[in-house]
């Protein structure tokens, strides 16, 4: 299974640190976060990790290559634009047609804590089929606008709204950092138009995909809690959590 790490972004959160560090180097125990990240990704059976980054991010690689550990196994893909998740996603497409039936995407701004998300959603989708399953979180009502947020039905994932307003929000229950997509997703990506904030959503070319019964998606609601390293506060929790063992 190929996994994909998104980390790409401009880090405008956690400013003016990311002028010259990108958040995913920031450490957790000695280590990058990013190192975490990949390490979930290969404890849940991927051999193949497709990370997206943009030319200022040149440092990520350097980390990595110097590792013999991760020769092999990670490639690097790089994004010049930024239009999106599901754009960013996309850049993957072509490089991992024909490495299996599934993608497992790993926000590389998210840490999630308390499990083993990753091989956990993988046991899961292997419990039922080759299912997809996405990571999921409950919110309180400020935040709502933030993620994106499910509407479950009878165990499944109905539908999908990203960055609702509290009002519009189908549930409590935020899309939060992990998910594993039948590789399906990237033709529902080739022709996914622009959403919220004029960018190419990957929650809008999902919410296409599960309108076809075949495409079953699954929610996994992590025992554990996502830690946002993007910004000084969510970084600082998670440091507390990560010391406090919780
Ligand atoms: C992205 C997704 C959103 C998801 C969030 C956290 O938003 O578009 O659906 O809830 O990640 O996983 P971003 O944080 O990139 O704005």
């Amino acid at each position: 299974m190929t996994a994909i790490i998104p980390a790409a972004g401009l880090g405008t959160r956690f400013l003016p640190l990311t002028r010259a560090v990108p958040k995913e180097m920031l450490p957790i125990g000695g280590k990058p976060a990013i190192q975490l990240i990949v390490d979930e990704a290969l404890a849940a059976g991927c051999d193949d990790v497709a990370v997206i980054i943009s030319p200022a991010k040149e440092i990520v690689r350097s980390y990595f290559s110097a590792d013999p550990a991760y020769a092999g196994v990670i490639r690097w893909v790089c994004q010049t634009e930024q239009r999106g998740l599901g754009h960013a996603v996309l850049q993957c497409a072509e490089t991992c047609a024909g490495r299996g039936d599934r993608v497992l995407i790993l926000l590389g701004d998210a840490v999630i804590g308390g499990c083993q998300a990753a091989s956990e959603m993988a046991a899961l989708s292997r419990a039922n089929g080759g299912a997809s399953v996405i990571g999921a979180e409950r919110v309180p009502p400020e935040r709502v606008s933030r993620y994106g947020m499910l509407k479950i039905e009878g165990g499944r994932v109905v539908d999908l709204v990203e960055k609702p307003s509290p009002e519009e929000a189908p549930s409590d229950m935020a899309v939060a950092g992990r998910y594993l997509l039948d590789a399906a997703i990237f033709g529902y990506l080739r022709t996914q138009e622009p959403g919220k904030g004029g960018e190419i959503q990957l929650t809008d070319a999902i919410r296409r995909m599960i309108a076809d019964p075949a495409h079953p998606l699954l929610p996994y609601v992590y025992p554990g809690k996502r830690h946002d390293i993007g910004d000084p506060q969510g970084y600082f929790e998670t440091l507390c959590a990560f010391y406090g063992g919780r």
